[in-house]
């Protein structure tokens, strides 16, 4: 018997170019030209992520050779591969991500490209223990952090991972599944006035209350299925205006469901004390709730002594980032320095 691989055939789909997640193998086996062809049409390639605003951070972090740096949110490790560039050699990077999926397949890229131990650490943590994560990798402080928060596209775009509503999968949208209640035991879990809440807080809804009165408790097991009870409780509504409903539910969802608030605020408390003297931090921010946080904890790390810089404004991706990669267009960018 031939010990060669069987011939696959190519899924099959209708039209040129492949619609769903599963279909888009030769993106997802990282083919270069179909990449490059993907991105020039101002797309995200299937199980990539492009990383946004990698100049500015580049700038206000200004990493030295040598320095040590975490990055909370490794994710497909753009970020990341820019600073070990210019803090190698003799730098370390150490890389936190909350998803042990995705941690694992960039951990293995970045080995692969020739990233040694000695220079870049994985770590599976939530960047709420960031104190704890230096300590376990034997470091009181670095001189640059940077976290890019929310979600990746290998997240976002994937089906099974629950966080898109444009094709059917699990309600789930756990960045670490092993973790916490999936989306579908969250709602029905929750209260009418809580989901207000949620809505309100975490995703500025206009119609809170009515959606909150028709979905709270409800049994909803896939994404597609929210998306139409999100549809059907507004159904006055253009299907530009129910898909801005669908978009910020699902925002307002994935931060419950990840705590996502309560570890940011976790972040920038533990800050300070994570950074080396005229150590510098970085964080990218893609809605109004997260950009509070941000610019409040850094104004009052400033009028403690605890920073000695921090952005006077907030910083926007440049209109030509936006188009080439619409992603980017509600990424905010604020920063600080230790003081000496
Ligand atoms: C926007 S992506 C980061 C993309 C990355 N900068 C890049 O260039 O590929 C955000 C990542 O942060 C992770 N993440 C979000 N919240 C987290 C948390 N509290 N702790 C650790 N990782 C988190 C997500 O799992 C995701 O992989």
């Amino acid at each position: 018997m031939s010990e060669e691989t069987p011939h696959r055939r190519r899924p099959r789909y209708s039209g040129k170019n492949p619609r769903r997640f599963d279909q888009k193998y030769k993106e997802l086996a990282g083919h270069p030209d179909t990449i490059a062809r993907v991105i020039a049409s101002g797309k995200t390639p299937a199980g990539t992520h492009v990383p946004i605003m990698v100049d500015e951070i580049l700038e206000v972090l200004a990493p030295r050779e040598g320095e040590t740096a975490v990055d909370c949110t490794l994710g497909f490790g753009g970020h990341t591969r820019r600073l070990l560039q210019r803090i190698a050699p003799g730098g370390h990077l150490i890389g936190l991500d909350a998803d042990p999926v995705e941690i694992a397949k960039t951990e293995s890229a970045l080995r692969a490209e020739g990233w040694s131990p000695e220079v870049f650490t994985a770590r599976k943590s939530n960047f709420a223990g960031l104190h704890a994560a230096l300590a376990a990798a034997g470091r009181t402080g670095v001189d640059l952090i940077l976290a890019d928060l929310g979600v990746s596209s290998m997240q976002l775009d994937n089906p099974a991972r629950g966080f898109t509503w444009k094709s059917a999968g699990p309600l789930d949208m756990r960045m670490n599944p092993a973790r916490g209640i999936s989306a579908t035991q969250w709602l029905l879990k929750i209260s009418p006035s809580a989901l207000e809440e949620a809505l309100v807080e975490n995703a500025d809804e206009p119609d809170a209350r009515l959606l909150a009165t028709a979905l709270a408790g409800k049994n909803f097991e896939t994404t597609t299925e929210l998306a139409s009870a999100i549809r059907q409780a507004l159904p006055m509504r253009s299907t530009e205006l129910a898909d801005k409903a669908i978009r910020r539910v699902f925002q307002a969802i994935r931060i419950s469901v990840n705590e996502e608030f309560t570890a940011l605020d976790a972040l920038l408390r533990t800050l300070p004390a994570c950074l080396n003297a005229a150590g510098r931090v970085a964080i990218l921010t893609f809605h109004s709730g997260e950009d509070r946080r941000v610019k409040k904890a850094f104004q009052a790390g400033f009028r403690e002594g605890v920073f000695d810089l921090i952005s006077a404004e907030v910083i926007r991706p440049s209109i030509n980032e936006c188009r080439a990669n619409p992603r980017a267009t509600s990424a905010k960018l604020r920063w600080a320095r230790k003081a000496r």
